[in-house]
């Protein structure tokens, strides 16, 4: 009898470490087991930063660096899909860990989030229709009809144009697609993207006014009291400097990447001249 009480104790103590076990293994990710979560928001609209593809799965250039910056700070990355206007508010709330959706780092938007040393050097620029001939530049969008995404930047550099009529889109491809109809005159919006969805024939008559607008530097966001941007950070450095951030710009751009800044040139919006376009074709 008492062999037998003790047997039943020692059924129900490994019972009770096996259901131990497999609770601990469940909550894991199954990816990479033992690494810290992280739920990263983007808005999968923007060629070739972020898109969704027909089967669903999401790539391009920031999609490859997260995952590479996760290898390295040992994050397993979930990908939450939001809308770039919500993005910021949704990080505030604390319902994600960190952005990455080509969000250009703003005096404005530092008052309200964090972001991670600059991973991208991009800009502004004009994009018109192909057979447009008389806007050639800033001065020429005074007064004209111009599409923008809400909550950009690009939305923000419009409202500087004196009596211009803006219209707000929620996602790129919206934006050119009223241009394409002749609903507006111009898009003000980021060059890089415009110019890959032209080079790709995904945007087709459409043509980019050769100066760019602004200097702006993307950063991955993160609420103000995030306790993962130092190891955000450092492995954006190793990425940096151990050839991976090469791999994917080159990957995505056929170019070599620019020097980045180990800080943003914050300030007002930079005006660049003609003699400054970095376009590589
Ligand atoms: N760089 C611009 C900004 O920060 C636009 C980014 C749009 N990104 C996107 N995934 N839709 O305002």
């Amino acid at each position: 009898m008492k062999l037998l009480k003790f047997k039943w104790q020692q059924i129900i103590l490994c019972l009770g470490c096996l259901l131990l076990i497999i609770a601990c293994q469940s909550s894991r990710p199954s990816t990479n087991p033992g690494a810290k979560l992280l739920k990263v928001a983007t808005d999968p609209t923007f060629v070739p930063f972020e898109i969704q593809k027909a089967d669903g799965k999401l790539e391009g250039f920031d999609i490859d660096l997260m995952n590479a910056i996760a290898a390295s700070a040992g994050f397993t990355v979930q990908f939450e899909k939001l809308p770039f206007d919500g993005m910021i508010s949704t990080l505030q709330a604390g319902k994600v860990d960190a952005a990455i959706s080509g969000i250009t780092i703003t005096p404005e938007r530092l008052k309200t989030i964090s972001f991670s040393r600059p991973y991208f050097k991009a800009g502004l620029a004009i994009a018109v229709r192909e057979n447009n001939q008389d806007i050639q530049n800033l001065n020429s969008l005074k007064g004209r009809k111009i599409a923008v995404q809400i909550g950009s930047t690009g939305a923000d550099f419009a409202k500087t144009i004196p009596n211009a009529k803006i219209s707000t889109f929620n996602s790129g491809p919206e934006f050119f697609q009223d241009l394409l109809n002749g609903n507006v005159d111009a898009v003000i919006g980021d060059a890089f993207a415009t110019l890959y969805a032209i080079n790709n024939g995904q945007l087709k008559g459409i043509k980019v006014v050769a100066d760019l607008l602004t200097e702006e530097y993307y950063g991955i966001a993160t609420s103000k009291s995030s306790p993962h941007m130092d190891a955000i950070n450092n492995a954006i450095a190793t990425v940096l400097s151990n050839g991976t951030y090469k791999q994917i710009y080159q990957k995505w751009f056929k170019a070599e990447p620019p020097q980045l800044p180990d800080s943003p040139p914050l300030g007002k919006v930079k005006q660049l001249n003609a003699a400054t376009v970095f376009y590589h074709s």
